[in-house]
């Protein structure tokens, strides 16, 4: 039996074969996810592709935790990392660590990600340390969207590449096991993808990263609106319209169920003399 991936088996990956990953809300998409992926991210984006908030900052703890046992539970080698919500673990490195190991002893999950590079730093290294595989997140970190004024590309313009670069280095430096790379201009990914020491996932950022991640509802071609990023490798949410619609077609005309569908009454037992 193949055992599951670990954080140590995809940081070995880097500059090697790329690394496949994608989001994962629900037991049945995560053991199909499973056969192909390095690892699954329980992502935050849960929120607003799940439970159809307006962006992720509203999430609560809970749902990452009830979510991502759904997924431990549906996969069996890929490497399961559940993303921090918003606000559970910013505000110290203590914080961090309680609302962290809370997520990794109530999933058992393979590791967490949060969003922020130099300002996360120093939480980085303190999981690490207590031994908690902690992924970075920098370029767009969509918790920050009230600050930032909406979900906006970074690194467009090279003076603001050295500081994006900068974050890449520090969560690299402070122990993290991979650090995603989203929304941010390609020759900037492939820059820092080249300085760092870890793997980088891209998501809209370059074929250069060492793997690439995307949200599992978007290219299957569910989600209505998504960015320019996303190729939709599948036409799921057509593929869905059509089959309740045929579903609420024989529903009206009664030719479902047909008598394959439905339980006949016992041999020897008769209708007549049912209660
Ligand atoms: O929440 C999420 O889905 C993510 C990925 C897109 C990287 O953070
Ligand atoms: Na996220």
């Amino acid at each position: 039996k193949r055992r599951r991936l670990m954080a140590p088996d995809i940081t070995a990956r880097k500059g090697g074969e790329p690394i496949v990953a994608l989001t994962s809300y629900h037991a049945h998409t995560a053991a199909i996810a499973d056969n192909h992926c390095d690892f699954l991210l329980v992502g935050d984006s849960l929120g607003m592709v799940m439970h159809g908030y307006e962006s992720t900052v509203p999430v609560p703890l809970e749902l990452m935790v009830m979510h991502g046992r759904a997924v431990v539970r549906g996969s069996k080698r890929a490497l399961v990392v559940i993303d921090m919500p918003f606000g559970t673990y910013e505000e110290s490195p203590a914080i961090a660590f309680r609302n962290a190991a809370r997520v990794m002893k109530e999933t058992d999950c393979g590791g967490v990600k949060l969003e922020g590079g130099r300002r996360m730093a120093e939480t980085v290294r303190y999981l690490v340390e207590r031994g908690i595989p902690v992924m970075a997140h920098i370029g767009l970190t969509p918790q920050s969207v009230n600050v930032l004024g909406g979900f906006k590309t970074q690194g467009r313009t090279v003076d603001q590449w050295a500081a994006i670069e900068e974050d890449a280095r520090l969560v690299s430096e402070a122990g993290a096991f991979a650090v995603v790379l989203e929304a941010m201009a390609a020759p900037l990914a492939e820059r820092i993808t080249k300085a760092i020491a870890i793997p980088t996932i891209g998501i809209g950022a370059s074929p250069g990263c060492d793997g690439q991640i995307l949200v599992m509802e978007d290219m299957l071609g569910l989600s209505p609106n998504v960015p320019k990023f996303v190729k939709k490798f599948g036409a799921i949410g057509a593929a869905i319209d059509r089959a309740i619609g045929a579903y609420a077609a024989e529903v009206r005309a009664r030719t479902f169920p047909a008598p394959e569908h439905t339980y006949s009454i016992k041999e020897g037992d008769s209708a007549t003399a049912a209660p």
